[in-house]
């Protein structure tokens, strides 16, 4: 012990002793917290949680064998930098409080009721692992796909890894204006010796390398001021080499929408008021109408080069898939012109329907209108319109000792920063009622009682050193292709690559 406090600083001692204080040495056991779900919003509660109590033990439970949700299935394969996120989870990981449970899908292996008979808290942070339906004819034809399967087929995503995408046609349709639509839209059109050097799964790459897809269009239900994506995202579209960008001109006269209520057509809007709009929607702005009405030479030259492109279209709603007549895939997509009406915050006008249609002819739609959180169980309170779970600051309503953080407790709304934030605000939260008396202070047991009730149901757990050596045999595997890794798709090789010597 004298040891140990040598090597402590003065500094430590203070937090050491100000934890004592806080968190009281007549507490009968160390507290247990049970997180579910190792994405972002999993990470950074466990972090802070760990971060903010002495002797709490943290145990992350994930339905897949690997770690890291979107992160790893959701971050499109070419931009690698945002998932140095990995280092900071894996540091956390590695504390010798914080356990890594993967291959529990709880709800089915385990109740969450169960969870919170063993641990004295709980948090939910399992993500929105469905998506938005248009509700329209025609959307369940085979080639008219989910944007988050297609995401999840070109990251490796178990369950995605057979999904039926079929790119032998010239022009595929997203729907949707959100950074999600980009993504799929560039993955489509990027040169396929870009892809080559990412962490792409094989099989997506084989396919993409035969397709034929020569043109995007991107459709959205409102205007240019109301596009969801970013203007980093847009840039990078519209400098993707061998890709020319072609924006709606028509409609982007709607730029020119007077907002002083002069002007009688409600599309119009004039271009001096974007000053009145806030700083990145203003810039965001700016980037859309040069591109379209006034490119500069830097992009004209990419364009000029051009063998594919992308085209942006606003103020139109799907009303109908058109199969072909074989139905073996779409024909065209039917759309219903929309006019903007409403508040005098241009960001929140809604889509009003005209009478004027529009048809655009595809052979592949990708719907990209929003993932959507489902429950883990019945036990659990949710709010199926919105696909989250109630919450107030992250305590589940009427629920102690039940918390939840990251998209399923504010929806699929926010980039990684925003998960963050939330986690962090929710792990605030777990830290206060663990310093106060509203959680109960017995022992429940926590992973030991869990892990045994797993096995007797024979559920094959994977801790985080399994999950490393299937990351070393992924970074193996990508070596020998010339690629950051190459991910390991099916979840039996998945359990023996981590079960291996
Ligand atoms: C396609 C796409 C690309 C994105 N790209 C970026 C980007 O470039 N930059 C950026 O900042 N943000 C990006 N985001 C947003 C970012 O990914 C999210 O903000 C973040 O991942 C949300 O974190 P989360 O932990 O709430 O959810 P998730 O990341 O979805 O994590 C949820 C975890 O819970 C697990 N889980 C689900 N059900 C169960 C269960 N029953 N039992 C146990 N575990 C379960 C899942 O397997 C998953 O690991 C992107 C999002 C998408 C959809
Ligand atoms: N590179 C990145 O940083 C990156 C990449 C991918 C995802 N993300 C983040 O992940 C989150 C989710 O992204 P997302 O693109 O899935 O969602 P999103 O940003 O919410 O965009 C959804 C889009 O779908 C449209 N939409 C919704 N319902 C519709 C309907 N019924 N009919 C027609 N259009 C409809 C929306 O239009 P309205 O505005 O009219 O509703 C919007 O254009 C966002 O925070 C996003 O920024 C970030």
């Amino acid at each position: 012990m004298r040891v140990l406090y040598k090597r402590l600083s003065l500094t430590r001692l203070r937090t050491l002793s100000s934890y004592c204080c806080r968190w009281g040495s007549s507490r009968s056991a160390d507290p247990h917290v049970a997180i579910v779900g190792s994405g972002p919003a999993g990470f950074y509660t466990a972090q802070q949680i760990i971060k903010g109590h002495p002797t709490v033990r943290v145990d992350i439970y994930e339905k897949l064998p690997v770690p890291f949700g979107l992160v790893r299935f959701g971050v499109a394969p070419d931009h690698p930098e945002v998932k140095n996120c990995i280092h900071t989870f894996t540091q956390t990981a590695h504390r010798d409080r914080c356990s890594f449970i993967g291959n529990v899908q709880v709800g089915k292996d385990i109740k969450v009721a169960d969870l919170q008979k063993a641990y004295t808290a709980v948090v939910l942070c399992h993500g929105s692992s469905n998506d938005r339906k248009l509700g329209i004819p025609g959307e369940d034809l085979p080639n008219v796909l989910s944007a988050r399967s297609f995401v999840g087929w070109y990251n490796g995503l178990p369950e995605d890894v057979g999904l039926s995408v079929n790119l032998d046609c010239e022009t595929a349709i997203v729907l949707g204006h959100g950074n999600v639509a980009l993504d799929v839209a560039r993955v489509l059109l990027t040169p396929i010796d870009i892809l080559a050097k990412t962490d792409i799964s094989d099989y997506s790459m084989d396919a993409l390398s035969k397709s034929r897809i020569k043109k995007v269009v991107l459709v959205g239900r409102r205007g240019p001021l109301q596009v969801a994506f970013t203007i980093k995202e847009l840039r990078e579209m519209i400098t993707l080499p061998k890709c020319r960008t072609v924006i709606d001109l028509l409609t982007l006269s709607s730029l020119n929408e007077n907002i002083d209520g002069e002007e009688t057509n409600t599309h119009t809007v004039t271009i001096e008021n974007i000053n009145e709009l806030p700083r990145p929607r203003r810039r965001l702005t700016e980037l859309l109408y040069n591109a379209a009405v006034n490119p500069p030479e830097k992009y004209t030259k990419i364009w000029n080069d051009a063998t594919r492109e992308w085209h942006l279209k606003f103020l139109r709603s799907p009303s109908e898939i058109v199969p072909t007549s074989s139905k073996e895939g779409p024909e065209a997509v039917k759309f219903i012109i929309n006019m903007l009406e409403g508040d005098d915050d241009p960001l929140r006008r809604k889509a009003v329907p005209t009478d004027e249609t529009d048809v655009i002819p595809c052979g592949l739609v990708l719907r990209s209108i929003g993932y959507k959180g489902v429950p883990l169980d019945e036990t659990v309170p949710f709010d199926t319109s919105r696909g989250v779970i109630p919450n107030k600051k992250g305590r589940v309503d009427g629920f102690p000792g039940l918390y939840c953080s990251g998209w399923i407790a504010e929806g699929p709304v926010f980039v990684l920063a925003g998960a963050m934030n939330n986690a962090f605000a929710t792990g605030k939260v777990v830290l206060e009622d663990l310093g106060s008396s509203k959680l109960s202070s017995e022992n429940k047991g926590g992973k030991d009682a869990v892990l045994s009730a797993l096995q007797q149901k024979g559920v094959k757990t994977v801790t985080f050193t399994d999950w490393e050596k299937i990351d070393q045999a992924e970074i193996l595997l990508g070596e020998k292709a010339g690629k950051p890794r190459e991910k390991i798709v099916s979840i039996k090789e998945m359990i023996r690559v981590a079960s291996s010597e």
